[in-house]
């Protein structure tokens, strides 16, 4: 059994002259299992008909938004629930401008607007429309978005010209969808390890010093990484979040036993994402018994915690490791010092003292990695999360193929 066998997909046809090839993509898609509706844009009419992907498919062609036998059979609501899949091949640069804006002018826009199901894009246009900025800033988007794009190759286009925009052959598509387990999620098949919340560490047995950490950034990660497929444990300090469905939680409360509940677990996992507020410093030496206030002054000596996330990033075989920064100033400069010194893959660092940060609903992160940077604005942490989980799918999977 291929990862598509059972996988409902809608593949969607746009104006292209490599819509050709998706009449063989139906076949070949049929051939590993997978259940195939097929949707066309009016343009994708003209350059092969519907006939012949209803012949193929064995399923009426979906055409039209607004045409009311189609929406009594199954209307574009009901198409976009069923899907487990949307492919796009071949994804006109127009249908991307479409899409990246969020128009619902046709069938095609509209059910992608409308479905929770992952969207896989397999571009195909003349090398120039390819590499032209406004083609670039609208695939970077989509990607940003959790789109994921297979191709384009580069080779002789139909136009005449040779470069980069030709779609993939429709085997690679198969292959790539079936290796990726695209429709399980992009992190299907891995183990993500988030640690979340604060840590408390014993002043003496009634008393602690803690933090405002809430665990909400953590605990929603965490269920972002579960929605994304992926095997989910989550290493958490003292919190009131529920548990995410399906999500393996592992209770500790102070930054020794997050440390080894972290350590414990290395070998299981290939993401690393440090969201939780370790304490930095702890009592050198807890009492045993409650501290009476017989003095009137009282010196606690602290001594550094575990790093964590640093353990975790100089294990010689490190997993992909993500790290948050909570700063007051100069979020950047100490992000990207952040990065490079802990030998970080990724950094999520936000603005604290103001609305956002520790306890709050919404938060805005900038996400660093080596060469690059996103910015994802103010929203709530679900949101974010989701959008974090996107990127650090994207950057594990380009450093795993590279
Ligand atoms: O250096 P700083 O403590 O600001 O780094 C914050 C990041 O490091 C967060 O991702 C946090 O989870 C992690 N961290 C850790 N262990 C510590 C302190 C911080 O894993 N002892």
């Amino acid at each position: 059994m291929t990862a598509l066998a059972q996988r409902k997909i809608v593949l969607g046809v746009t104006g292209g002259i490599a819509a050709y090839k998706s009449a063989d993509l139906t076949r070949r898609l049929q051939d590993v299992g997978a259940e195939v509706r097929v949707v066309m844009t009016p343009a994708a009419t003209q350059f092969v008909a519907p006939l012949t992907f209803q012949a193929l498919s064995g399923n009426p062609v979906h055409l039209d938004l607004l045409d009311p036998a189609a929406e009594a059979a199954m209307g574009h609501i009901e198409l976009a629930r069923w899907a487990d899949l949307v492919l796009v091949a071949p994804a006109s640069a127009d249908f991307m401008a479409r899409l990246a804006h969020g128009l619902a002018d046709d069938l095609l826009t509209t059910l992608c607007l409308a479905t929770d199901a992952p969207i896989v894009l397999a571009p195909a246009m003349n090398r120039l429309m390819w590499r032209n900025p406004a083609t670039r800033d609208n695939v970077a988007l989509l990607q940003r978005r959790g789109i994921r794009l297979l191709g384009p190759t580069a080779g002789s286009q139909a136009c005449g010209e040779v470069g980069e925009g030709r779609m993939l052959e429709p085997l690679e598509i198969v292959q790539a969808l079936s290796e990726e387990g695209a429709g399980q999620g992009r992190l299907a098949g891995r183990t993500v390890l988030v640690t979340a919340g604060p840590t408390y560490e014993a002043i003496d047995p009634v008393r602690f010093i803690g933090n405002r950490s809430s665990g909400r950034m953590g605990y929603a990660v965490a269920a972002a990484a579960r929605r994304a497929g992926a095997r989910v444990l989550l290493v958490s300090g003292p919190s009131q979040q529920s548990t995410p469905p399906g999500v393996e939680r592992i209770d500790v409360t102070s930054a020794a036993e997050m440390y080894r509940a972290v350590m414990d677990r290395l070998g299981e996992i290939d993401i690393f994402i440090g969201a939780a507020a370790v304490a930095d410093y702890r009592p050198a030496q807890a009492a045993n018994a409650k501290i009476k206030k017989d003095a009137e002054t009282l010196t606690l000596a602290l001594e550094r915690t575990e790093d964590i996330l640093q353990a975790v990033a100089m294990q010689p075989r490190p997993p992909f490791t993500v790290g948050f920064a909570a700063e007051t100033h100069d979020l950047e400069r100490y992000a990207r010092d952040k990065l490079a010194r802990k030998k970080l893959d990724m950094i999520a660092a936000n603005w604290v003292g103001g609305e956002t940060g520790f306890d709050s609903v919404d938060n805005a992160l900038e996400v660093f990695w080596a060469d690059g940077h996103a910015s994802l604005g103010r929203q709530s942490k679900d949101k974010l999360a989701e959008q974090l989980v996107d990127l650090i799918a994207e950057r594990y999977h380009a450093k795993h193929s590279a």
